[in-house]
């Protein structure tokens, strides 16, 4: 496995392969990897000649006031989760040659940017499409893997490739979880173990409404409704936002028969947690 820090030579590394015909499979990350980020990997290994992975933890998509620097670093064991995974290539380079003196070139997804994390997370996403359209530019895909985990993210990165004629395919992945319904998160290991119980009312809130609309309830405002009274069942939890809505616009929805994204953000501690569910 090759350890490639320097995007030009990433870039000329991608453009031999291209040369001699591979395909090339990308699975952005932030490192910390857990088994959410490997079934990404996995999968993009079924469908690509040459995988790469990247791992930075792109500072433009953190607000002043979140996790930036405590975010887990863990290189060493990532490496070694990815050799095991036969990924050919990590990128990680640093934030300098990312983001050089100078640079004022952002790429903004507007609208769709500003919902959900976008609306809580003010310049998030701006930070997230403009540093994976600097990805894109350097390890130039063919397929480019995403996990439904975060599921807004996608919104904006599909109709940032879709509208910038981005010569690539966005594929996503489901949901990993753990065994009792957590969805696997590098931010997990914020949480103590009685916040560790306590962030399970975020997929029992989606459960519930799973439930809900199976045994017939279409109407989102209801389905929202009782999705709350069941998140009052934790009361060291805190709301941050439960809504329902069109995957691809991100705005709201009030019927949900043909079809939604339950999307659901919650504080646990100071762990800022999300998990959503498609119906
Ligand atoms: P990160 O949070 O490290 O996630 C990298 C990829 O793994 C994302 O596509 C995310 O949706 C996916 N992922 C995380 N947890 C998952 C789970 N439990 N099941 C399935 N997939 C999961 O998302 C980012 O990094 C960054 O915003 C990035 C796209 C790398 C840009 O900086």
């Amino acid at each position: 496995m090759q350890i490639v820090s320097d995007p030009q030579q990433m870039q000329r590394v991608a453009r031999e392969l291209h040369r001699n015909g591979k395909r090339i499979g990308f699975v952005p990350t932030m490192g910390a990897l857990h088994p959410g980020h490997l079934s990404l990997v996995k999968t993009a290994r079924t469908q690509s000649d040459v995988v790469v992975v990247s791992i930075f933890v792109n500072p433009l998509q953190f607000g002043p006031t979140e996790d930036f620097s405590k975010y887990p670093r863990t290189f060493e064991h990532d490496r070694e989760l990815l050799e095991a995974e036969k990924a050919e290539i990590i990128f990680a380079p640093t934030s300098e040659a990312m983001y050089p003196p100078g640079a004022k070139t952002t790429v903004e997804v507007t609208e769709i940017g500003d919902k959900l994390d976008g609306r809580s997370r003010p310049g998030h996403f701006k930070g997230v499409t403009t540093v994976v359209a600097k990805l894109f530019n350097i390890v130039q895909p063919d397929r480019a893997f995403f996990g439904q985990k975060d599921a807004a993210q996608v919104a904006v990165l599909k109709r940032m490739v879709r509208d910038l004629n981005m010569d690539l395919e966005i594929v996503v992945c489901p949901i990993v979880r753990e065994p009792d319904g957590l969805a696997m998160s590098s931010r997990n290991v914020y949480l103590d173990p009685q916040q560790r119980k306590q962030a399970l009312i975020l997929s029992r809130v989606l459960n519930r409404i799973h439930h809900l609309r199976d045994h017939g309830e279409n109407s989102a405002t209801a389905l929202i409704e009782k999705g709350k009274e069941v998140f009052a069942e934790e009361p060291a939890a805190k709301l941050d936002y439960l809504e329902i809505v069109n995957p691809d616009t991100l705005d709201p929805i009030v019927d949900v028969s043909k079809g939604a994204l339950v999307e659901i953000a919650a504080w646990v501690g100071t762990t800022r947690l999300i998990d959503n569910l498609l119906l």
